[in-house]
């Protein structure tokens, strides 16, 4: 059964006391609650990873990176490698976002590289795709969600599907309240699937987890999640308020009992 993760990128938001107070509160609420396969996740800046590791620990709550550099170590200012994430034992990082991309010039093959320098370290990446307005207007969806794959996983190996997380985020959902429909995002997650089925295998297929994000919010979570092929979501500005992401966790965790009843009366 594929992990349904509900993943808060933080962005450049929250200092050390507001992540202190945001993970207490919401470790305290998920306390002693049954989660099943819903996997919650928290990106803060890097300065306060240590100090979300250390409030989020003994619970089910797991800490993400929002980014990583291309190089092992060395004279690089300001970077962070995947071998420093290692020596804090964080099980997830993002990379691949559209802010990267669009502000620092990051292309698939950087991700790619950066991919592979993450699972070396037994970290999850967490890799984002998605088109820009004008592609999809332009028709271009498919050929570009399309090329970013491919440009992003050439030469990765994967066995299980379990090693890696995709996150599809159209670029013009993001921050912008403009969710795409269930429909839309569906149809990009099925096109996402079996591609890996024909590049990979049905395993890999079947087992990997693909996140939508784009103005994710407690209001259209449950219609997503209600999409055969969306295993989540990456979430934003929704991701900042505790209460909010609590309720995220428990509407996933309620969509994912219902779907499990579904299936048992199949
Ligand atoms: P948003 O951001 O939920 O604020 O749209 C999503 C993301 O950028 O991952």
């Amino acid at each position: 059964m594929r992990k349904i993760i509900i993943a808060g990128n933080w962005k450049m938001n929250k200092g050390l006391d507001e992540t202190r107070d945001f993970f207490q509160e919401v470790v305290s609420a998920l306390r002693g609650v049954e989660l099943g396969s819903i996997v919650p996740v928290v990106a803060p800046a890097y300065p306060f990873l240590a100090e979300a590791l250390r409030e989020s620990f003994g619970s089910d709550i797991l800490v993400s990176a929002q980014e990583v550099s291309l190089n092992s170590d060395g004279a690089y200012t300001g970077e962070v490698s995947a071998a420093m994430l290692k020596s804090l034992n964080l099980p997830y990082c993002i990379i691949g976002h559209s802010e990267r991309r669009q502000y620092h010039n990051e292309s698939d093959a950087n991700v790619q590289h950066k991919l592979l320098k993450l699972l070396a370290h037994g970290i999850t990446p967490i890799v984002c795709i998605g088109e820009t307005l004008a592609q999809r207007d332009a028709n271009q969806t498919e050929a570009v969600v399309l090329a970013q794959l491919k440009g992003c996983l050439q030469d990765v190996p994967l066995k299980t599907g379990t090693e890696i997380i995709i996150a599809y985020e159209p670029v013009w959902a993001i921050g912008t309240g403009r969710t795409a429909t269930p429909e839309q995002a569906q149809e990009v997650h099925a096109l996402i699937r079996s591609w890996m089925m024909e590049n990979y295998s049905g395993v890999v297929a079947t087992n990997l987890s693909i996140l939508y994000g784009g103005s994710v919010k407690p209001d259209n979570l449950a219609l997503l999640l209600a999409c055969e092929d969306i295993d989540g979501g990456l979430i934003g500005g929704a991701s900042l308020k505790a209460e909010d992401f609590i309720e995220m966790v428990k509407i996933a965790r309620e969509a994912d009992l219902l779907i499990g009843l579904c299936q048992s009366g199949d």
